[in-house]
């Protein structure tokens, strides 16, 4: 395809889940220092970026199936991809980006960052930019701090805030099945919870779990099951009682595992198979205690024009 006098990008972007997630203390500028792994997983948003007339600036409009919450103007960080870009290129971008959602929001699954990560990937391209994959992490990494992973995608070690990536070794493909909240929980307000609950201890600097590194690499997804651990998980559950009885219903049916995702509330089982996640689907569906529930993979690809 000719890249000259394009008008228009779709980049697909994936979620993902925390497959650990080791909090350290809060530090001074308010942050946690992290040690997290990341999987991106085969539920998608696709972000579509026109250009428009001159004068028309940034707009941007949200359709598909998780539309509710999310700010159509300024604030959302898929509009500030583009400013951010635009002010350090220094030049002016008129465009409208359309999201069309599968990724739920607010549930820990980085939708809203993965939004920013496809904007990044698609200026890119829409205007020949050329930038080094280390240019858009750096530009993610401003704007949230999964952003850098739902760039990259596959299976990753994020640390600092988590921005800062590494490959991780992972073979096999894992399935997954989410459990989803009507309403989402604030990450900020998590974290705080965390630090609420922690008051007094003392918190070790974080670590990654080598249990978690090995049996990915071995591709052994019962071992990987019993490794995933989320240090946010019990403020997540503090926050949202009813978290608790989701996780019982996954243990209940024979999951692999179960975490909840980053800051939650999504709560994710990983299970031996298809036929065992559709199993599972249909006791959570039928228990009454989620909102929805959906299926997914992983690694998948990161942000990706299509
Ligand atoms: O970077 P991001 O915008 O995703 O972070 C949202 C909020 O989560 C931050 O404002 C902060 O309160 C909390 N956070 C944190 N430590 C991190 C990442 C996020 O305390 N490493």
């Amino acid at each position: 395809m000719s890249k000259t006098n394009r008008n228009s990008v779709t980049v697909r972007v994936p979620a993902k889940v925390n497959l650990q997630l080791a909090v350290g203390p809060r530090e001074a500028d308010g942050f946690h220092n992290l040690v997290t792994v990341f999987q991106a997983i085969s539920i998608y948003d696709d972000v579509t970026i026109t250009k428009s007339a001159p004068g028309n600036g940034i707009t941007i409009s949200i359709i598909g199936d998780h539309t509710h919450g999310v700010p159509a103007d300024a604030t959302n960080l898929a509009v500030k991809a583009a400013q951010l870009i635009a002010d350090d290129y220094d030049f002016v971008i008129d465009a409208h980006i359309e999201v069309n959602k599968s990724i739920p929001v607010a549930g820990g699954m980085a939708g809203g960052s993965a939004d920013a990560a496809a904007v990044i990937v698609g200026v890119n391209e829409l205007y020949e930019l050329e930038m080094s994959r280390e240019e858009m992490h750096e530009f993610g990494s401003q704007l949230g701090s999964d952003v850098p992973f739902m760039i990259s995608g596959g299976t990753a070690i994020g640390q600092g805030r988590g921005d800062q990536l590494t490959a991780a070794l992972s073979r096999g493909t894992y399935h997954w099945v989410l459990a989803l909240s009507t309403v989402g929980l604030s990450t900020p307000a998590v974290y705080q919870e965390c630090d609420r609950l922690r008051a007094g201890l003392d918190i070790a600097a974080p670590q990654t779990s080598d249990a978690l590194m090995q049996s990915l690499l071995a591709a052994d997804s019962k071992a990987v099951g019993q490794a995933l651990h989320n240090d946010l998980q019990s403020a997540a559950c503090s926050l949202r009682p009813a978290l608790t009885l989701v996780l019982d219903v996954g243990e209940e049916y024979g999951a692999l595992g179960s975490i909840v995702s980053g800051s939650g509330p999504t709560v994710a089982f990983l299970v031996a198979d298809e036929d065992q996640g559709l199993d599972l689907a249909v006791a959570l569906t039928s228990s009454g205690v989620v909102g929805s529930v959906a299926r997914a993979y992983g690694p998948v690809h990161g942000a990706k024009v299509i």
